[in-house]
Formats: C-alpha cells, structure tokens, sequence
C-alpha cells in the first residue's frame, strides 16, 4: 500500500484524475471501477476537464459503479445513476452500452445482482478500481459487520451511512433508503489495480485503521492491506490521524507542490 499526502482535496482530485486519465490512455479499453459520493466530485470535475482538453478519450472504456440504493430508478433525483449521469457521463464521450450500474429498482434484487457480477465476470474484471472511503470504513456500500460479502449483494444501510448520504435527498436522513446494492468485497480486492482517495478530518479515523491494521470486517477498507498495490490518496486533514511509524509495507509519500497548473 502506497499513501499519498497532498495539501488540499483540489490536490488530491487533480492527482486521481490524472492517475485515471493516464491508466485510459494507456489501454483505452479500460474497467472502471467507479464511486459516488462528495469526494470524487472534484476528481469527476477534472475528469471532464481533460476531456474537453482532448487529454482523455473514453469512447471505448468500459465502467461499473459500486452501488445503487434499492427501490430507486435511474433518473431518481436521490440515485446514485442520476448523480453519475449529472456529475460525469453526460460530460464524456463514454459509449452507453459500456456503462453499467446495478437497477436499484430491480424487482427481484438477488438476480440483479446476480446478472452484475456476471458482467463484471464477462468484461474480464476490473482493471482500475477507484474508491471513497465511509466515514465507518465501507468501501461501496461493504458495510461493518461479522462477515463481508464476497460478491454482490443487498445490504442494510447503517445510520451513519444514511445520515452522510441525507445530501442526495434535500438533507432528509429518513428519505435515504434503508437497503442498498453493492458488489461485494471479493471483487474490489481483486480489481488489478486500486485507488482510494479520502479527504476532509471525519476520515482520519478510518484512514488511520485502514492503513494501521488489523484486518477486521468491523472496518472493510482495512482488507486493502491484504493487496500489494493500493494507492491511497489523502488530504492533510484525512491523514492528521496516521501514525508516526507505518507499519511494514505501507510507504508513505508527501506530494510535491505541483508546479505547472492548468
Ligand atoms: C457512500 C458510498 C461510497 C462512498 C462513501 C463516502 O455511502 N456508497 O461509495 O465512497 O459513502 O462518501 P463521501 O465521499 O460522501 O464521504
């Protein structure tokens, strides 16, 4: 595991966004893996600005995001489909047919889950899976808990979890779905390449168990530390929390001021 500080969350979304654009341009016919929430915004905003720059081309890659919450449809104002289509597909020259999202409104959820995790099978596995990280440690919607899902599956959203979601939902914690779907812990570990970027001090916390150890499915990220390559890119305020001493195979790198701005 690899953690990268920056001095601020414009930092931290130009850094991703690079990382993603560079890892397209390197195989155009790229997975992705994609997250919602408030963090990736910025980066979703860079994103598109590479692109309109003519420095990215997505025509033939490929995404999958992380989850959707159930009883929602796609163009639901609350979804995590409508936050995708606003915030970066409608911008980029993604090809429709190689966008693909779990049906919150799926009327029998376990096959759709099921049908996911077989387009996920079918498009070879994720290639660059890049994730945000729960204020309790989830990644997707994995929540804490005695065991973790492997594949995809419905999950019962913790308070917490709907209490920092209330914001796609005019800020009412009671209009957040209760249930959720989300691909599960086995196929985000075994995406080939993992990028999860953290910002703003409610995150130190997790950040500091995740990179500190031990493995505990009470704080999901921390089974990133099972993988030798994660990139995790922080904020100052997410990485005030991290531990003097790393524990061994964490390296620790404090970006450089960046020097020419677009
Ligand atoms: C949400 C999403 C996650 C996201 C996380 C952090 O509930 N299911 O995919 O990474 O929580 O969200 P935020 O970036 O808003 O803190």
């Amino acid at each position: 595991m690899r953690v990268v500080i920056h001095p601020d969350s414009a930092a931290v979304a130009r850094a991703v966004a690079r990382l993603v654009a560079d890892a397209v341009t390197a195989n155009p016919r790229l997975v992705l893996g994609l997250p919602t929430g408030r963090t990736p915004q910025p980066m979703y905003k860079e994103l598109i600005a590479l692109h309109v720059d003519g420095a990215v081309d997505f025509s033939r890659v490929t995404t999958f995001n992380l989850d959707e919450f159930c009883g929602l449809a796609p163009d639901h104002p609350g979804s995590y489909r409508h936050y995708m289509e606003e915030r970066f597909f409608r911008h980029v020259n993604l090809a429709r047919t190689r966008i693909h999202f779990l049906r919150g409104d799926a009327i029998d959820p376990a096959s759709e889950c099921e049908r996911y995790d077989y387009a996920i099978l079918a498009a070879g596995g994720i290639d660059l899976q890049v994730l945000g990280l729960g204020v309790n440690g989830h990644i997707g919607f994995n929540e804490p808990a005695a065991t973790l899902e492997p594949r995809t599956h419905v999950v019962e959203l913790r308070p917490e979890t709907r209490r920092a979601n209330a914001a796609l939902f005019r800020g009412e914690t009671a209009a957040v779905p209760s249930r959720a779907l989300s691909v599960g812990m086995a196929t985000i570990l075994t995406a080939r390449e993992i990028v999860l970027l953290a910002t703003g001090r409610p995150k130190a916390p997790a950040v500091r168990r995740m990179v500190s150890g031990p493995l505990d499915s009470r704080l999901p990220a921390s089974f990133l530390l099972a993988r030798g390559h994660v990139e995790v890119v922080l904020d100052q305020a997410a990485a005030e929390e991290l531990p003097a001493a790393l524990p061994p195979g964490v390296e620790l790198e404090v970006a450089a001021p960046e020097r020419a701005r677009r």
